[in-house]
């Protein structure tokens, strides 16, 4: 029997993704989510774990409850994750820190903490990063876009220092997919136009520019072909890209004075 320890498991992304794999792995599922008790009816191989990973408690319930049924892990899946958006001036510190919780601090603490079960089983991570964890930074996109870069950084040095172990680490970076996540831009932005004293004009166009782009945002279930190929692949990747703006990833290959002058265009 092989081990796969999903988080976010209630996510959009999560969902389709589970559902292809669900044949051939007993899924500890977990999310701060108390809906996660009622989803995934149909698949009898499951443990649910519902809490907020940013908190010790339930790491430790996660942990034991874990332990109880596997020593070993095949593959862990970090899909749990927030996003924020808003001015680096104005976004008090405490949004920022809970975001790099989740986004950041929440897979350092969960793979080290099964680092055992891992070895014994050869497993694999996969995390979640974005087409923004590599293109240029957009501004008022900051906060995700900086979480999103650690986790590229941490990919790759924790993929390196893991070969010897033969564990395998890889990152997917997808573009806009239609979730919760992308739902709640709207909710965010008319927070943040309400909450903004010095950057009312550019974050209105921000506000057009993110809604637009969730109007191409794609069906989540495009997704799993991609993960297949992080999940069962012998040789997988290190870096899974899919879904990504054409817009964006031409704007990123323009030198960074460019890059400003067509930003500072669009924003003034
Ligand atoms: N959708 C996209 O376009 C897109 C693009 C690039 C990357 N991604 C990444 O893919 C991952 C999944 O995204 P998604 O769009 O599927 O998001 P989503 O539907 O919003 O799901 C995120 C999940 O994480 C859970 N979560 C939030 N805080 C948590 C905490 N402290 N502890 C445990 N669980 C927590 C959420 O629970 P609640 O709903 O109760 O908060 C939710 O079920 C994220 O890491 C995201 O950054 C998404």
């Amino acid at each position: 029997m092989k081990y796969a320890l999903i988080t976010g498991a209630n996510s959009g992304l999560a969902h389709p993704v589970i559902a292809s794999i669900k044949d051939d792995y007993f899924l500890i599922l977990t999310d701060v989510s108390e809906a996660l008790n009622g989803a995934y009816t149909d698949i009898p191989n499951k443990l649910v774990i519902v809490g907020d990973l940013t908190k010790k408690e339930t790491l430790s319930r996660l942990f034991d409850q874990i332990k109880n049924i596997t020593k070993k892990l095949d593959l862990i899946i970090h899909f749990a994750g927030i996003l924020e958006i808003g001015p680096l001036m104005e976004v008090p510190l405490e949004a920022f820190e809970k975001l790099m919780r989740i986004n950041f601090f929440a897979i350092y603490t969960v793979n080290q903490k099964f680092f055992p079960f891992l070895k014994k089983a050869k497993g694999r991570i996969i995390h979640l990063s974005s087409e923004y964890g590599a293109l240029l930074a957009l501004p008022f996109h900051s906060f995700y876009t900086i979480s999103k870069r650690s986790v590229e950084v941490y990919n790759d040095s924790l993929r390196r220092e893991l070969k010897s172990w033969g564990i395998k680490v890889i990152k997917v970076r997808p573009g806009a997919f239609k979730t919760a996540m992308q739902a709640n831009v709207t909710k965010k932005f008319d927070k943040i136009l309400a909450a903004t004293k010095d950057f009312q004009s550019p974050l209105t166009k921000m506000q057009q520019m993110m809604l637009a782009e969730l109007k191409r945002a794609k069906d989540p279930r495009k997704i799993v072909k991609t993960f297949r190929k992080a999940i069962y692949k012998k040789r997988p990747r290190t870096t899974y890209n899919v879904g990504q703006s054409f817009k964006m990833k031409l704007l990123n290959i323009l030198p960074e004075k460019i890059q400003d002058y067509l930003l500072g265009l669009f924003f003034s």
